[in-house]
């Protein structure tokens, strides 16, 4: 969808998804390319929330994005769980209750907006893509700490992701080794390794267990056990959530629910319990969970996040909505919204930096 540029007058953004960070830096980036264009800025709370019964919509101005890229979450709030094309509200003065995606649309004409950015994950980007089907000019930006988004280089978020992550790590060596214990420890990443791949390598963990690498149980504990017959007293081991066991799958914390995504979680435990099972070694697990979404963004994930921001505005400057902002180091691209949808990048099993664990003596358990 290509639009004329000259007839921008406002723009909405909104922030859909679980959080991640430098959300911030692309609220505030976005706000002030625009403004400086003489374009109004309006926020949605919640990820469409203000048009759905929700807080109400908000005009973004300088004093309100001032400061703000230094802080994690995101100060428009957002949400999984309220896709617009997989509910209907009933609001206050309606006879019954009208499908989401209808409210939103509605909401965003009523509000004068020319288009809107949607900041988000592929759950939301996907969204975005079908609010354009249905006459909004959309322009996406990918946001997630699981950096599993196709066409951009990397994802803001998934940097601080990284670093909490590894930090972690660097604190379990010292308690696995007072206690001459194996320590798992779970990281994010859904169906993507590369959380678990980049901090397990960089935390110096012995074992490194991803999606994209089907594990077996026996080959794991076989390393270990080489490990401590060469006099090691300690071992870490990385788990990515969505890491399974050959002939099995991944592991769920919740069933399967209409419009919800289900919760993987689990997999670090059972390792733990198989390895302290199999070999005798006192294991214990961590699951590091919703720490590696929280805090300030590093340095890098504040300048990416700015980045994808100020791509946004100038690529609805330039009519180009129904694009994602991808990011294609040194340059900041596009790439239309249909093909993003229901795609997910993964680990290259055979890239650099499998390869590269590989020569430390990491196990992958493959
Ligand atoms: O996609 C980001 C992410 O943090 C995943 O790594 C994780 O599986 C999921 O979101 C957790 O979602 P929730 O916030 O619903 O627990």
């Amino acid at each position: 969808m290509t639009r004329p540029t000259p007839r921008i007058k406002r723009i909405a953004i909104n922030t859909g998804g679980g959080d991640a960070p430098g959300l911030n830096a692309v609220i505030r980036a976005v706000t002030l390319a625009a403004i400086n264009r003489g374009w109004e800025v309006i926020g949605i709370r919640d990820g469409y929330g203000s048009f759905l019964g929700g807080e109400p919509i908000v005009k973004l101005t300088r004093s309100m994005v001032h400061g703000i890229s230094a802080l994690g979450g995101t100060i428009l709030g957002t949400t999984n769980k309220g896709n617009p094309f997989e509910i209907a509200i009933k609001l206050d003065g309606m006879k019954r209750a009208r499908p989401g995606a209808e409210l939103v649309v509605e909401g965003l004409r009523k509000a004068k907006v020319d288009g809107l950015i949607a900041v988000g994950g592929d759950g939301s980007l996907a969204i975005g893509y079908k609010l354009m089907n249905m006459g909004v000019p959309v322009i996406g930006v990918p946001k997630t700490i699981d950096n599993d988004l196709m066409h951009t280089n990397v994802t803001f978020g998934f940097d601080t992701a990284v670093q909490t992550a590894t930090e972690a790590i660097d604190k379990l060596h010292s308690t696995a080794d007072a206690h001459d214990r194996v320590m798992v420890v779970e990281v994010m990443g859904r169906y993507a390794g590369w959380i678990a791949l980049h901090a397990g390598v960089s935390g110096s963990c012995h074992v490194v267990l991803i999606p994209e690498m089907p594990f077996d149980i026996a080959k794991v504990c076989g390393h270990l056990a080489a490990r401590r017959a060469r006099g090691r007293n300690y071992a870490i081991v990385c788990v990515a959530e969505g890491a399974y066991a050959r002939a099995s799958g991944p592991m769920f914390k919740t069933p399967t629910q209409k419009g919800r995504e289900r919760r993987l979680g689990g997999i670090g435990e059972w390792v733990a319990h198989e390895i302290q099972k199999r070999i005798g070694w006192e294991t214990r697990s961590i699951v590091l969970g919703h720490l590696q979404r929280g805090g300030s963004p590093s340095t890098s994930d504040r300048l990416l996040g700015l980045r994808y921001g100020a791509a946004a505005i100038r690529l609805a400057a330039a009519g180009l909505w129904g694009h994602m902002v991808t990011f294609n180091p040194p340059n900041m691209g596009h790439v239309p919204l249909e093909e993003i949808a229901q795609r997910t990048k993964r680990v290259s099993i055979e890239g650099d930096t499998v390869l590269t664990a590989r020569e430390m003596g990491i196990c992958f358990g493959d």
